[in-house]
């Protein structure tokens, strides 16, 4: 029943995680599989919308109908797609769990175990926040971030909402059995810049990207 209803409207969509490499066999990355990202894409592509999905390393098949699909590993890669597209869209939603930290050295071997050695620091350095800068460059766009918390989540989703300028912001209970990671279901709650908030129940990711768009067509119309 809601066919169509994103006709016109160009939506950019990012999903999955990133991989930060540390060497040529190793990286560091999340447990992100990218399925809420991609139930987005695809629920969006069902309503007419023209759809951009940036998804970083995954083992899901590619949605069809899709206006680009682009593949990436890094955060940076990441950054610098979202940014291209960014002019081109109406609405931003951003799903991927992008890695904070990235190895401040890449080392072009494998890094050999010294059997000496019973332990080894990796020096970690800080990739952009690339909602954020959304947040700052916003001019048309609608911007729609995710969380996943654990603790004192509206706080720190109002926070994270407020920081980015965001229109409204998705969180996960990641400690909540059926939500967050990996599985096929979530449970979210979704607050808005006036402080309100609504708790959607357990369903699947699919039939929760459509509540979500049905939130970012109502934004759409206001
Ligand atoms: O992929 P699945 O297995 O289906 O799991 C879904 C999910 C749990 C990954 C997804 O629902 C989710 O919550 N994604 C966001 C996870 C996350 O990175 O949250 P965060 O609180 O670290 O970041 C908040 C927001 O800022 C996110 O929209 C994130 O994309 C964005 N961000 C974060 C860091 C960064 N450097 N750049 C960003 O743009």
């Amino acid at each position: 029943g809601v066919c169509g209803d994103l006709q016109n409207k160009k939506i950019l969509i990012t999903a999955g995680p990133t991989r930060e490499p540390i060497d040529p066999v190793r990286f560091i990355s999340n447990r992100s599989s990218g399925k809420m990202g991609y139930a987005l894409a695809e629920a969006a592509v069902e309503r007419g919308g023209e759809v951009i999905l940036i998804s970083g390393p995954t083992c899901l098949p590619q949605p069809s109908g899709l206006y680009k699909y682009i593949r990436v590993n890094t955060a940076l890669e990441m950054r610098e797609c979202v940014l291209e597209y960014f002019p081109w869209s109406d609405v931003v939603i951003k799903a991927a769990a992008v890695s904070d930290f990235r190895p401040k050295n890449y080392s072009e071997y494998k890094i050999k175990k010294k059997d000496s050695a019973t332990a080894m620091t990796l020096e970690l350095e800080k990739n952009p926040d690339i909602l954020k800068e959304l947040g700052e460059k916003k001019q048309k766009q609608l911007l729609v971030g995710f969380a996943a918390e654990t603790d004192e989540i509206k706080e720190n989703a109002m926070e994270k909402l407020n920081k980015k300028n965001l229109d409204l912001i998705v969180v996960n209970d990641v400690t909540a059995e059926g939500a967050g990671f990996e599985v096929d279901t979530n449970i979210v709650r979704i607050y808005y810049k006036d402080g309100s908030g609504e708790e959607i129940p357990k369903m699947t990711k699919k039939e929760l990207a459509h509540v979500i768009l049905d939130r970012v067509v109502k934004l759409l119309k206001n």
